[in-house]
């Protein structure tokens, strides 16, 4: 029998947990018991994607958010999966590598943050010092593009090591990957800057090197048309992402995350050049909302962010029409319990 291509060896059921940057792993950003707390109260739901997860040093951005590049890293995200698994649920690591979102003083390294080009943010980000503006980045050479995929690889190596089902490559919101495919962050004149095709060349490559690692099958990407989170700014979104995805088809993925708003008729174009499944996060909208997309044949899966932070049992909830906690962004980045891990349940 032919093989369901849309199935992969990832779930079909329609609400994951979508990526969620919570900064509660230890400085050396080690995963711990209560971060395996918080991913185990939330397993019903169809798949766990975390918080993005630096891939190396140089990939990360803020504190105290997790690695997965060294033998602790593997320990710590160890102790979530085996919880996790340990209810049934499933869980990717999200691979985020911040490039030029970053500071040296939220990194063990402390120096100054790569990028496609040396094109300084706008904005401050937050440092255990306080609000500090973004310094220019560091361009990477031809050479350190390719040592960067070679980061991805071994990370997800060791995300399955660490026992994940699969890995997500962040490709969206202005980190890494989306600064070579932003026209505003790419003025490099190598073979990944200037036309689409040398834009996309650093994503498809990393998906490449992934998916060669692990397997297609444990591997999907999270993309973000259009979205100038970050200080993005594409000049090209309507041919940029059509030529992204064609690009990535071919590697039939475990599955495409778009994160979405405005417009659905490119996201459309999307669907129909998207061969595996397709999961949608459409930013900022009900339960109700979302659900449609999956009826309608938009979506496979629909993920949920802050409506799954405030919800451990989000998918019980919504299955009986029962009232959902509402989140509270005071709590959303640092901190211990409060606001992680005693968000109540419908019988706590
Ligand atoms: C606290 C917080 C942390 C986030 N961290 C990440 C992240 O690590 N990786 C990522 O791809 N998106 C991240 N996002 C974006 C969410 O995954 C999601 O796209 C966004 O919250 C909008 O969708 P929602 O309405 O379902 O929450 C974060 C959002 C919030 C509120």
């Amino acid at each position: 029998m032919e093989p369901d291509r849309r199935r992969g060896d990832l779930p079909a059921a329609p609400a994951g947990h979508g990526p969620l940057t919570r900064n509660r792993s230890t400085p050396n950003g080690v995963p711990t018991e209560l971060n395996a707390e918080y991913y185990a109260q939330r397993a019903s739901h169809a798949l766990i994607i975390t918080e993005g997860t630096q891939p190396s040093a140089d990939g990360q951005g803020y504190l105290l958010t997790p690695g997965i590049y060294s033998e602790e890293h593997i320990a710590g995200w160890r102790k979530v999966t085996d919880a996790v698994h340990k209810v049934d649920g499933r869980i990717v690591i999200q691979l985020m590598h911040a490039g030029r979102m970053s500071h040296p003083d939220n990194t063990p390294h402390h120096r100054q943050p790569v990028a496609p080009s040396a094109v300084q943010p706008a904005g401050a980000m937050f440092t255990a010092s306080g609000l500090q503006e973004m310094p220019v980045p560091r361009e990477l050479s031809t050479e350190e593009v390719a040592t960067t995929v070679d980061d991805y690889r071994r990370a997800a190596a060791a995300a399955i090591a660490a026992g994940a089902d699969g890995v997500e490559i962040h490709s969206a919101n202005g980190y890494l990957p989306h600064q070579f495919l932003a026209t505003n962050t790419n003025q490099r004149t190598d073979q990944y800057g200037g036309s689409i095709d040398n834009r996309i060349r650093f994503a498809v490559e990393v998906a490449t090197a992934v998916t060669d690692e692990i397997g297609a099958g444990r591997t999907g990407i999270r993309i973000s048309p259009g979205n100038p989170f970050n200080d993005i700014a594409e000049s090209d979104t309507h041919e940029l992402y059509p030529a992204l995805v064609r690009a990535l088809a071919p590697l039939d993925l475990a599955y495409l995350h778009i994160v979405h708003g405005g417009d659905d008729e490119p996201l459309r174009t999307l669907r129909k050049l998207w061969p595996t499944r397709l999961v949608l996060n459409r930013a900022g909208t009900d339960i109700p909302t979302r659900a449609k997309d999956v009826e309608d044949g938009l979506a496979d899966i629909v993920t949920v962010g802050t409506m799954a932070l405030a919800n451990p049992d989000l998918v019980e909830r919504v299955r009986t029409g029962a009232p959902l906690n509402t989140p509270d962004p005071e709590t959303f980045y640092g901190g211990g319990e409060a606001g992680y891990t005693d968000y109540p349940t419908l019988t706590a």
